[in-house]
């Protein structure tokens, strides 16, 4: 009996304008529009070999090498709307194999700690989702597959491009409007980097479901934040992209991720994602803006308190002479970075 696999990689994405609130929480229809930046395929990311044959007895999905429930309704749905997108095309073509009836083994690894604030589910989702749209060979575009990922996890659906992503929040109730689309390739602005600080690799306390949940349920804030200040913001984000405006990309993010925490602070109780140390990089990276009378880097941090900098290439050892004064006591610095720079930054 014939086996088919296929395996395909799918990138984090961090976004610059969060999404946070779901309309929809089964369909994962968001309250706001959102916008990311996917990290490039050999930084972090999610690979995932799936493999279908009419001899496989269920489905199995083994994830960094433990073998997982795929029980979740998340996991699920998805793998039914795959299902019946490939059963429509062998309705069409008779020579198809009926893979739509057979079962799938799903091994999917990820190149970093999953579930550290560090977007892992969105990585994993649009993997699961994509390596089983190719097996299908589903003619589907990356944006109609990319709906089928956002009902595994909202985020995923951005990690279906590279380069910069707007997921498109949409206004019909059963979600066909609400999909990734690409703001720009990554070869549009190809020197746009990113540097992860991980304060804790520890997993996440309030999982971003419930303290979604709990911040539209709790927060006024978040009210203003999804009427009045995102709409503007997504539109200025693109523009920012468009016309490769670092400045104005990095005030916007920063601008927003800080919106995104004090809405979780003003969640009542509070949810506190970021720590005194994430606190200590906001503050530094003010700095460092300040020291160079431009703006050289953004940070963004997601639930949890690891921050993402995000400056241009040409800039990077202006960013990390400072990053390494501030926590060069910590382990894992590349040599690359100390002495000199140091020397350079310690003239100043
Ligand atoms: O896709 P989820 O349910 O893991 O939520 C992601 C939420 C944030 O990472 C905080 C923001 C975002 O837009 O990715």
């Amino acid at each position: 009996m014939a086996i088919y696999t296929v395996s395909k990689t799918a990138p984090v994405n961090i976004a610059t304008l969060k999404y946070w609130g779901k309309r929809d929480k089964n369909l994962n229809l968001p309250t706001n529009s959102s916008i990311s930046v996917t990290l490039a395929q050999d930084d972090l990311r999610t690979l995932t070999s799936v493999a279908t044959s009419e001899t496989f007895s269920q489905d199995q999905l083994w994830l960094n090498g433990k073998l997982e429930s795929l029980e979740s309704e998340r996991t699920q749905q998805c793998l039914q709307d795959l299902r019946n997108l490939r059963s429509k095309l062998e309705a069409g073509d008779s020579s198809l194999p009926p893979m739509s009836k057979w079962n799938l083994h799903i091994v999917s690894e990820n190149n970093f700690p999953t579930a550290a604030g560090l977007a892992s589910s969105a990585a994993g989702f649009a993997a699961l989702v994509a390596a089983i749209a190719k097996l299908y060979e589903l003619p589907e575009s990356a944006s109609e597959i990319s709906k089928i990922a956002r009902k595994g996890s909202g985020s995923a659906c951005r990690s279906l491009f590279g380069g910069y992503v707007a997921w498109e929040m949409g206004s019909e109730a059963d979600g066909s409007d609400s999909k990734a689309v690409e703001v720009a390739s990554q070869s549009h602005w190809p020197d746009m980097k990113a540097a992860i600080l991980v304060v804790s690799a520890a997993k996440k306390d309030t999982p971003s479901t419930s303290g979604m949940q709990h911040t539209v349920a709790t927060s006024d804030l978040f009210q203003e934040r999804i009427r009045n200040v995102v709409p503007k913001r997504f539109e200025e984000m693109k523009q920012a992209i468009q016309s490769r405006d670092f400045a104005s990309f990095a005030e916007l993010t920063m601008r927003d991720s800080n919106s995104f925490h004090a809405t979780c602070l003003d969640s009542y109780p509070p949810i506190f994602y970021m720590n005194d140390t994430s606190r200590q990089i906001v503050k530094l990276c003010h700095q460092i803006n300040a020291f160079y009378k431009e703006t050289i880097v953004a940070y963004t941090f997601d639930a949890g308190p690891n921050a993402v900098l995000y400056y241009l290439e040409q800039n990077e050892t202006k960013l990390m002479a400072f990053i390494y004064q501030a926590f060069q006591r910590n382990s894992g610095w590349d040599s690359k970075f100390s002495a000199k720079d140091l020397a350079a930054f310690e003239e100043h």
